[in-house]
């Protein structure tokens, strides 16, 4: 166990005026001395990572010191109890050169709304691409100003390089709860009595687990953050990808750590594969490859699929076996309205080296398994379940993969994608192994927009996927070697409260009267979604009838203004709030929206169109070799080592040609 607790009370004593607020200087560095990866930081033996030291000169504000920004701060290592040595010296590397900039920032919202930031002067270094390979306690020490001193403790996680998994699915349900989960198993799951007649796939996992998802220096994290952390071990800030972030205005020289999926490539020659329902440059796709403190860097972050980090040398990296989603915008140069890194046409360049490239769901089944295979079936996110299945005139909406403003009205799933995926990597990593991450993205889009119907068709899409994914594995006998982990980034505060007569919801005309139409406790009655009408989905546990007389009564924790009426969106994803006046940020009530329902006032700064992330733990479902390791409650970053250590990752030892034993 870690043993930093004196540590821990030293750092608080030396903690400025600017601890414990909202607005934060810099997070995760309260003091003066800033130390990336901070105090806490856990890793994995021989992951590389980046170091980044600033000095910071506050030149006015509350913390004004007066001083010049120091440049001739130290830093040192020490093992355990052993002496502290020079960076340089501890990882046999050259001195780095010194960089200056300023930034400024907002002490607290009436700082913002006077407009009056406090400047900061920074003094500060970078050494790139070092790795620690003895597990324990490491001691980082900043000294600057002197004698003033900021300390990380450091601990190297114990090794485990034998493998005990020669796959791992990743599936991510974004933005998902235990709620959800319990609403889409009542839409789509028949009880009689009380008992369900069949479960999801979910409920089928053996070890059950929870995950913390909070950020470094928030609680509430983003999916680019919160990816990161799943993916590297390390927790990081709001928008950033595979790295800390620091105070620099560059968003390409923040402190960088290795991904699960280099690692794994890295050091096995192990295979990769990245599957989503969201455009493939958004965050949790993204946080495997790409290194940035700006997840809207989307030029960068298809260029690292491709090439992995280029801009120094970082890691050998051959590009997925296969990439499969959204996005095409990204992908298109802009002669057709995209926007890529160097305007470059990277449907061109990945075809250079070797892709297959499909855009539709006829293209994607008739692929062939023994080549990488770039699938990539529209511009922006993809249609949702409920639209390609129920709502079939919305697909009109989604633009085609070619960026010639057609329809993409043939588009597969979660489900095709990944089994599809899954068989290209099996096909092309024989005994190598490979790992998949699948993400069903718009649980999360949906959610964000109250659209609770197709959130939870997306859910049930994903279950589903999940379903055959065993079924598959089984089929071509890799079950066995594979372990499956289902879990999410974050939450929504998302739940179930009863039902709404519809019916009588629109006959009412006074909002106080409406609400007698939502029933309780006893009036709750049961789900309507499964046990009337059509059975067209019910074999495979999707709802029958998304449109019953009697819907759910549910809701977020967190809105805009909103009217509610409870009923499915059969127009396409909903709208709830609109701008006031055309660009003012200011969001009311969309007026074509929840006809007949009840307005309900926003708690959300009125600038947000969409509701919040939130703090709940998420589940984590796990089954395959090393299942055990995912019961309990557990940091997000456990996952990572979690499934490090199922792979055999960590290593003790470098060879003397700077390859790895
Ligand atoms: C700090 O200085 C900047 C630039 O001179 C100024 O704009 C800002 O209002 C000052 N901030 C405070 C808190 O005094
Ligand atoms: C802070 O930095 C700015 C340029 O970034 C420089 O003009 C200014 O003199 C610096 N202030 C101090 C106190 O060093
Ligand atoms: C490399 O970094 C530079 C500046 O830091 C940036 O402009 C460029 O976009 C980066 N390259 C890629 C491929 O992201
Ligand atoms: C069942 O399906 C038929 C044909 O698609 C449709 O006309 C009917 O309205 C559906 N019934 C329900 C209750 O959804
Ligand atoms: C709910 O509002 C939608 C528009 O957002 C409308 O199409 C639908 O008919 C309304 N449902 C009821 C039951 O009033
Ligand atoms: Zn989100």
């Amino acid at each position: 166990m870690k043993c930093t607790g004196s540590i821990a009370i030293v750092g608080a004593l030396l903690v400025g005026a600017a601890s414990a607020q909202t607005f934060q200087r810099l997070g995760a560095c309260p003091t003066l001395g800033c130390v990336f990866p901070p105090d806490q930081a856990d890793f994995l033996a021989g992951q590389y990572f980046d170091i980044r030291l600033e000095v910071h000169a506050p030149i006015n504000g509350s913390e004004a010191t007066g001083k010049k920004p120091d440049e001739k701060f130290t830093f040192t290592i020490a093992k355990g109890k052993g002496k502290p040595k020079a960076v340089t010296d501890y990882f046999g590397i050259k001195e780095a050169k010194l960089e200056t900039w300023s930034f400024s920032w907002f002490e607290d919202l009436f700082a913002r709304d006077a407009k009056t930031p406090s400047v900061v002067n920074v003094t500060a270094k970078a050494y790139r691409r070092v790795a620690l390979y003895e597990p324990g306690e490491y001691t980082a020490t900043l000294t600057y100003n002197g004698k003033e001193k900021t300390v990380a403790n450091w601990f190297v996680r114990d090794l485990a390089e034998e493998r005990k998994a020669k796959n791992i699915i990743l599936f991510i349900g974004d933005g998902m709860t235990t709620n959800m989960i319990t609403a889409a198993r009542l839409i789509g799951h028949k009880t009689i009595n009380g008992k369900y007649q069949t479960k999801m796939a979910m409920d089928s996992f053996p070890i059950l687990g929870h995950q913390m998802t909070h950020s470094l220096d928030t609680f509430i994290t983003d999916s680019a953050n919160s990816a990161s952390a799943l993916y590297t071990g390390h927790k990081s800030s709001v928008n950033a990808l595979g790295v800390y972030g620091d105070s620099s205005k560059d968003p390409f020289d923040d402190p960088k750590v290795e991904t699960i999926a280099e690692i794994f490539y890295r050091l096995t020659g192990g295979k990769v594969g990245i599957v989503s329902t969201a455009f493939l440059a958004d965050a949790t796709p993204a946080a495997l490859t790409a290194h940035t403190r700006d997840r809207s860097q989307y030029g960068h972050v298809v260029d690292t699929f491709l090439n992995g980090i280029t801009n120094y040398t970082w890691t050998e990296w051959a590009g997925p076996e296969v990439l499969f989603g959204g996005g095409a915008e990204n992908f298109y140069n802009s002669k057709l309205g995209g926007k890529t890194y160097k305007d470059q046409d990277y449907f061109d360049l990945f075809a250079k080296k070797g892709y297959q490239l499909v855009t539709s769901k006829t293209q994607l089944a008739a692929a062939k398994t023994d080549k990488k295979t770039l699938g990539v079936f529209t511009t922006s996110n993809m249609a949702k379940w409920l639209d390609r299945n129920i709502y079939q005139d919305n697909l009109k909406l989604s633009l085609s993969p070619s960026g010639d403003k057609t329809s993409a009205l043939d588009q597969p799933g979660l489900k095709e994608m990944t089994i599809k995926a899954i068989d290209i990597l099996a096909k092309r990593s024989g005994d190598k192994g490979f790992f998949l991450m699948s993400e069903a993205a718009s649980i999360d889009k949906m959610m964000h927009v109250l659209d609770y119907d197709r959130a939870l068709g997306e859910l049930l899409e994903l279950d589903d996927t999940i379903k055959a994914t065993i079924a598959h594995l089984k089929k071509i006998n890799k079950f066995k070697e594979t372990l499956i982990l289902v879990t999410a980034d974050h939450g929504h505060g998302f739940d179930v409260m009863g039902s709404v007569d519809t019916k009588y919801l629109a006959a009412q005309n006074v909002d106080r009267k409406k609400r007698d139409a939502v029933g309780t406790y006893q009036n709750s009655g049961l789900s309507q979604y499964v046990n009337t009408g059509n059975l067209t989905y019910t074999d495979s546990n999707f709802p029958s009838n998304w449109d019953p007389r009697y819907t759910l009564f549910d809701g977020l924790m967190a809105d805009p203004d909103r009217r509610e009426n409870w009923s499915v969106h059969k127009d396409g994803p909903r709208v709830p709030a609109v701008e006031s006046v055309k660009g003012n940020k200011d969001y009311v009530v969309n007026p074509e929206d929840g006809e007949g329902g009840i307005t309900l006032g926003g708690t959300l700064p009125v600038s947000n169109d969409q509701g919040v992330h939130s703090l709940t733990d998420v589940p984590v479902f796990a089954m395959g070799p090393c299942q055990e390791k995912f019961g309990g409650t557990y940091n997000s970053i456990d996952v990572f080592f979690g499934m490090a250590e199922c792979f055999g990752l960590a290593r003790g030892k470098k060879s003397a040609h700077g390859r790895f034993l």
